[in-house]
């Protein structure tokens, strides 16, 4: 049997900078649309542009120029917040407009002061005017799995009647749990008249921890669209996690037999960049991109891994786009290896701008023991204020020496307290027995190595 198509829809842009300190530029959040569109997701949530100028602003200039996947931004269902979604959107070649409105009581009595009644009708007109706008629209019921099921399957029914193509059910609180949001999807497509009509999309939030098998479980329930972001960023504890959707697809393909248009091996460049952007770091444990997940510890468990790595991984490093970490950058490094380790970390440098790099680089590895990914990630920033990334290259096995613990060296927590300069830093100089790990004789690129030396 073919395996189902899912759509992945990302809000990293949209519900994942309404996290504390996650808030970007007009340019960062265009530069990251450009990531998300090489990462093959088929919705990129944009943004919020009644919010402010500059979330209109970078709206547009996605909508303007990501051309592959559809280009979404979000409004209330008020006509302001709708047309200046849709005059943020007009330039995109996928446009869709997103309306939400909440749906539980507690949200109505509390929070809107509406009725049931408003609320079907407030929900039921914003559909006519998005629909005037765009062929594309989804509605999301804020608040949906505290909905009573009976009213909630009313409001579904007003905007599939009214045109809309995706309806989104959105676990806003973070509340429910697999079975339980299992249910309310099958009850939808038995209640709901039409459903097949519009698409079943899911959003789920991470308050319980329960994100990632909620979405997961609504999907086998049916929905075909999944909402989520990288790293999981989002309000509270978070959206469910992309990269964690995708590879229990991938992984557990016997179990969950769909497809998605993300190509793996950008996921851990992706959230490269978001922690380079934000400056929010990554927990070293997070599955699939965390700076442990692929890193073993324990004797025993190193000890299984090098004489078969499928002892321990269930999936490869290199599949998620992990550089291979037997590559160490140090001060007998030479521009080759420090070539190839820009470029997968996603930067393609011409000769000159990687002679900059090396430059700041040779001064800095001449203080410290090990060059990791984030201190490269700042090298590029100082010398190359707004680097252009391009795909990474496949990580590739460089034999300049092995680590003595194979402990993978990339993103850190570390990466949002770097002091700003590297050239003024104090760092005690590298020990003998650390020069002796990365001595110029177990270097097999001896002409990489004299060159700019
Ligand atoms: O969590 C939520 O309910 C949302 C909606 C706007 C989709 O983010
Ligand atoms: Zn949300």
């Amino acid at each position: 049997m073919e395996p189902v198509r899912i759509t992945v829809f990302d809000t990293t842009l949209r519900d994942g900078e309404q996290s504390p300190g996650c808030s970007m530029n007009v340019e960062e959040k265009l530069r990251l649309a450009q990531q998300l569109d090489r990462l093959g997701v088929d919705v990129i949530e944009a943004g919020f542009p009644i919010s402010s100028e500059g979330d209109f602003k970078a709206v547009q200039a996605i909508a303007n120029s990501v051309r592959r996947p559809i280009i979404t931004a979000l409004a209330r269902t008020c006509r302001e917040d709708i047309e200046r979604a849709w005059e943020a959107l007009r330039g995109a070649t996928h446009p869709r407009i997103h309306i939400f409105l909440a749906t539980s009581d507690i949200h109505l009595q509390y929070k809107l002061r509406i009725s049931r009644e408003q609320c079907l009708d407030q929900a039921r007109s914003a559909i006519f005017l998005a629909k005037s706008l765009c062929d594309d629209v989804e509605f999301s019921p804020e608040d949906a799995t505290r909905t009573d099921p009976e009213f909630l399957c009313q409001v579904i029914q007003a905007v599939v009647d009214a045109g809309a193509t995706t309806v989104n059910i959105p676990d806003t609180v973070g509340f429910t749990t697999p079975a339980e949001f299992s249910g309310l999807i099958q009850t939808i497509r038995r209640k709901v008249d039409g459903i097949e009509s519009a698409t079943i999309s899911v959003h789920c939030h991470n308050d319980l921890g329960m994100a990632v098998a909620n979405s997961l479980a609504a999907i086998d329930a049916g929905a075909r669209q999944v909402e989520c972001t990288i790293n999981g960023i989002g309000e509270r504890a978070g959206n469910a996690a992309l990269e964690e959707i995708v590879m229990a697809m991938r992984v557990r393909h016997d179990r969950y037999a769909y497809d998605s248009g993300v190509v793996s091996q950008q996921l851990f460049p992706t959230s490269q960049m978001l922690t380079e952007i934000t400056k929010v770091a990554v927990q070293p444990n997070k599955a699939i991109i965390g700076r442990n997940a692929f890193a073993h510890e324990a004797g025993i468990h190193q000890d299984g891994v090098l004489k078969n790595p499928l002892t321990y991984e269930i999936m490869t490093p290199q599949s998620v786009g992990v550089p291979d970490n037997r590559l160490v950058l140090g001060k007998h490094s030479g521009r080759h290896a420090l070539g190839l380790r820009c470029a997968e970390l996603g930067f393609q440098f011409e000769r000159r701008e990687l002679d900059e790099v090396y430059r700041r680089f040779v001064i800095l590895a001449d203080k410290i023991k090990n060059v990791e990914d984030y201190h490269l990630l700042q090298l590029i920033r100082e010398s190359r204020p707004q680097p252009a990334r391009v795909p990474p290259s496949p990580a590739k096995t460089v034999p300049l020496a092995l680590a003595a613990s194979a402990t993978a060296a990339y993103s850190t927590p570390e990466c949002a307290t770097l002091p700003t300069s590297f050239h003024t830093s104090n760092s005690s100089p590298a020990t003998q027995g650390e020069l002796l790990l990365h001595s110029p004789g177990e270097h097999h690129y001896e002409e990489d190595y004299l060159w700019g030396v």
